[in-house]
Order: structure tokens, then C-alpha cells, then sequence
């Protein structure tokens, strides 16, 4: 029978059936497809998956994950129920969670060689394939390790601690009296004392032009990849292309400089003729570094910020640590800028970093991926499968930190077991910027310490966080600084 000549009646049956068929099968996926096709294509190996659910067809728990607004209380209600280590399913991977010291040094530092780093591949493409954080362990990203350590290594930014003062005093003055979003501000400051490390401090007239396009990147770089004309992604996408064209601009005019006469920047590291890196590779790294310096450290001010005006008390010790700097400078006749010596004596400011970042764990996790069969604790981790590490949990655990809801700096004049502190990660990809970003968080404080008070727009921090994707107070911390006089 010719499906054309066919009876309405029966017509009408047949797409009745078809569609009492096609919900009765979604039906079947939601009650159990994960289970049964994760069965189906691992055999005897699902057996041996660490415990937990994998949600949904196709969306798995992404819903839930990200419904909680806090991404956090999904990990720590999953730890709760099923242990250190968990498998779920989110943003259409399956994906085995740990939350234990000892997984973290395994993933990250004892069997590295058995996953990689892992990463949307729209965000690839927006800051360049060649990124040291995309590269798995081999020549070339030892290679970029080498390069970055050499232009960021404390003997390397030793001579940077006058310039980064300098950026510190111009983004402080340029908050008085005005009520401000802190971390856009601070992100502000980043991105000059990033742009420095890279470039040195030779101006340059297509700054303006590079901060911009930077500006039109990020912007697009949590949006929908769909890149049709008139979508953020779209716009990002070309100003990537146009950021990639400055780069390779300043690129020739450094090369045509004098060695000697290029500033010891990332750049200056990078297009060092014997490390025969392409400028594609180099702008790649360039722009990888911005997008890895920025919003981390920028964040993790925002918090000191917010818990230096919860605790009156910690902010006067910081005070006090600060104050006691200038007076022994003056006594002695030095100038009025910190030297690198100054700010490895701040012990009291460098302990409020850490607590800050212990307790904001403004990275809260990392992504890799299995890239074999991986056993761990009679537990087996799929080729192909996510793990993350949960940084976060780790930091919040009470058998690590006491009270560890608890602002509490002085928790760290013991130094912590090994792996439960990882604010930068740890092993081969672990953060080669630590030493920088902890420079210019002490040298902000050193000024906004000694020369500002800050008070909460509304007289009261919002409590809560948002994600961007970093953790940070709601709504960038709405403040007012304002200079106090001696
Ligand atoms: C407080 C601020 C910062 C925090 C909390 C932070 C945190 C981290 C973490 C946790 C990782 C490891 C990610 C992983 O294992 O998947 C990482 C990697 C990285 N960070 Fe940072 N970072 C900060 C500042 C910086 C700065 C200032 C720079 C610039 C020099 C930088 C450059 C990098 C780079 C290039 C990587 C990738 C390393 C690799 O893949 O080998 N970070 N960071």
C-alpha cells in the first residue's frame, strides 16, 4: 500500500503509533540509557566504575550541576553520598570526580603521562591551539614551560617590583571617591601588570588597539560557539584574528631591534631566535598568558578585598605588617618603592593570600582526560572519560583544615600536608605564574593597606558568589575607596 493513498483514518493511526513509540523510547533512555549503553560499551569494565549516576541522555547532570547557581554544593552533596570519588555525566562528557589529596597527586603529578589536559574545543580555537595549557606533555610544551618560567621565575620579575608599584598607586588613585565594581577594577590592574610582563614597559600606540580587541574576545568567550555574523562569538573570533595580527606586528619590530635593547618580558623569552617559535606559536602564548594571568589574580583581590573589610582585625595586623615596611624604609633612607625584598617580608599579608585562596578556591577544579584504561583504588577511569580533580573540596575538608568555613590566616604559620593546598595546581601544568601573581597581589595591599579605606557599597557585602568563570563575590563587589590622610 502507497503510503500517499492511504486513509486519513489510518494515517492518523500510524503517526499516533509513531509517536506513542518515539516518547515510550525517550521514556526508556531517562529511566535507564546511561546505565545500559555505558554497560553495552564497557563491558565488564562498567562494573568497576566508581560509584554514582550519570543523570539524563545526552545532558546527564549539567542541569543540576549548574541549577545549584553554585557548582559547589553539586560536588559536595555528590562527595557526601558516594565518597571521594564519583562518576557523573556533565556538558555531554562522562566524567569521574575526585576529591582526595592523593587522587589529585595521582591525576596531576605520579601518572600525568596517563591524561591530558582537556578543553572545549571553541575555547581552543579562541586563544590558539598552540597555548601551553592545551599541549600534553612532550618537547614542545616543555619547551613553552621553560620559556614562560623564565620570563615570570622570581629572578626574573625581581626587577619588575618598580614598575608593578607604579601600576599599583595609578589603578588605587584612579578609585578615590568613586563607588566601583572591585573586580573589574582589579582586572584592570592585571591586565597592565600583565601586559608589562609580557611586552615590558616600552610603550606602545597599538595597546589601545590590543586591550580592546582582548576586551571583544573575552566577551564572546563563554557565549554559544555559533559563529554567524552579528553573534558574540562571531565578534570574538575576529578579534582574535585582528589581536593575532598586532601581535605578530609587534613580533617583527621586536625582531628587528638589538637583543640588548628588547625588555627581558615573555615576549623578549619567546621570539628567542634559538627557540625557533613561529609567530603563530608565539601570539598564541601571548594571548593564552593575558587570558591566564587576568581574571585569576584578579579575583582572588577581589575576595582579599571582601574579607579584609569582614575582619577588623586581620586588616589591622595587615596594616601594621605594612606600615612597619614604610617606617623601616624611611629609617633607613631607601627609596619610597618596594623592592622585591620588602615584599618577601610580609608575612602576615602573604598568609591572608593564602586563606583567601584556600577558602575562595577562585579555580575550584581542572579538567583532564584519560587517554588509556586508567585502575585507581580497584576503581577503573575509561579512555576517554573527564576527570577532575576538585580542588575546592579538598580546600574545605575538615580533616585538612579545621573549622574550614572559617576565615582564619593564622591557620597557615603551619605549612599544610602535602597535595591538600593547591591553589595553582600541581605537577606539569601546575601555575608558572604563582610567584607573579602573588608579587602583585602583596603590592596592591602594601598601597590599598597604608593608604585607603574601603567600604561596602550599601554598607554590606551581598553574601553569595557568581562564576565567570572564576568564583567571585556577587556582583564583582560593589565598593568605595577613598584615601586616608596621615
Ligand atoms: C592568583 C592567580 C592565579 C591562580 C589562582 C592560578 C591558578 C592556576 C592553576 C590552578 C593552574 C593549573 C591548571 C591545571 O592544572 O589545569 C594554572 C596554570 C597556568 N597559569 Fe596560573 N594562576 C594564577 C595566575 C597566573 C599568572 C599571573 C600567570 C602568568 C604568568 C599564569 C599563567 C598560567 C599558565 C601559563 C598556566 C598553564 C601552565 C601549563 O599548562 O603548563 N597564572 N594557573
Amino acid at each position: 500500500m502507497n503510503i500517499f493513498y492511504m486513509p486519513l483514518a489510518d494515517l492518523a493511526a500510524i503517526l499516533l503509533l509513531l509517536c506513542i513509540i518515539y516518547h515510550l523510547l525517550r521514556l526508556l533512555k531517562t529511566i535507564g540509557f546511561h546505565a545500559f549503553y555505558t554497560k553495552i560499551k564497557l563491558g565488564d569494565k562498567a562494573k568497576r566504575l566508581p560509584p554514582g549516576t550519570m543523570g539524563m541522555p545526552y545532558i546527564g547532570e549539567t542541569l543540576q550541576l549548574y541549577s545549584a547557581k553554585n557548582p559547589n554544593i553539586f560536588f559536595s552533596s555528590k562527595e557526601k553520598r558516594y565518597g571521594p570519588i564519583f562518576k557523573t555525566h556533565i556538558l555531554g562528557y562522562p566524567c569521574i570526580m575526585m576529591s582526595s589529596p592523593e587522587a589529585a597527586k595521582f591525576i596531576l603529578v605520579t601518572r600525568a603521562d596517563l591524561f591530558k589536559p582537556t578543553y572545549p574545543a571553541s575555547k581552543e580555537r579562541m586563544l590558539g591551539r598552540q597555548a601551553i595549557f592545551f599541549q600534553r606533555a612532550g618537547d614542545y610544551h616543555a619547551q613553552l614551560r621553560r620559556l614562560v618560567l623564565r620570563a615570570v621565575m622570581p629572578d626574573a620579575i625581581r626587577s619588575r617590583v618598580a614598575e608593578i608599584d607604579a601600576v599599583a598607586l595609578s589603578t588605587l588613585q584612579s578609585l578615590e571617591g568613586r563607588t566601583v565594581n572591585t573586580f573589574q577594577e582589579m582586572k584592570t590592574y592585571a591586565f597592565n601588570v600583565a601586559l608589562r610582563s609580557i611586552f615590558g614597559k616600552q610603550e606602545m600606540s597599538c595597546m589601545e588597539e590590543l586591550k580592546q580587541c582582548y576586551y571583544t574576545l573575552e566577551k564572546g568567550y563563554n557565549s554559544l560557539p555559533i559563529n554567524l555574523p552579528g553573534t558574540l562569538f562571531h565578534k570574538a573570533m575576529k578579534a582574535r584574528k585582528r589581536l593575532g595580527q598586532i601581535v605578530a606586528n609587534i613580533i617583527s619590530s621586536k625582531r628587528n631591534q638589538q637583543q640588548s635593547e628588547v625588555d627581558k618580558g615573555l615576549l623578549a623569552s619567546l621570539i628567542d631566535p634559538k627557540e625557533a617559535l613561529t609567530d603563530d606559536q608565539i601570539a598564541d602564548n601571548i594571548i593564552g598568558l593575558i587570558f591566564a594571568a587576568r581574571d585569576t589574580t584578579a579575583s582572588v583581590l577581589t575576595w582579599i578585598i571582601k574579607y579584609l573589610a569582614e575582619n577588623p582585625e586581620v586588616l589591622q595586623a595587615v596594616k601594621e605588617e605594612q606600615e612597619e615596611i614604610i617606617r623601616t624604609k624611611e629609617d633607613r633612607k631607601e627609596e619610597k618603592w618596594l623592592t622585591w625584598a620588602d615584599t618577601k617580608s610580609m608575612d602576615v599579608t602573604t598568609r591572608v593570600i593564602h586563606e583567601t585562596m584556600r577558602i575562595a578556591s577562585v579555580i575550584s577544579f581542572t579538567f583532564r582526560e584519560a587517554v588509556e584504561d586508567v585502575e585507581y583504588e580497584g576503581y577503573i577511569i575509561p579512555k576517554g572519560w573527564k576527570v577532575m580533580p576538585l580542588f575546592r573540596n579538598i580546600h574545605h575538608s575538615s580533616d585538612f583544615f579545621s573549622d574550614p568555613e572559617k576565615f582564619d590566616p593564622s591557620r597557615f604559620k603551619a605549612t599544610p600536608k602535602p597535595n591538600t593546598f593547591l591553589p595553582f595546581g600541581n605537577g606539569s601544568h601546575s601555575c608558572p605564574g604563582n610567584e607573579l601573581a602573588k608579587l602583585e597581589i602583596r603590592v596592591l595591599l602594601h598601597h590599598l593597606t597604608t593608604k585607603y579605606s574601603w567600604t561596602m557599597a550599601g554598607g554590606k557585602a551581598e553574601s553569595g558568589m557568581e562564576f565567570g568563570p572564576f568564583a567571585l563575590p556577587l556582583n564583582g563587589l560593589p565598593m568605595t575607596f577613598s584615601p586616608v590622610h596621615a
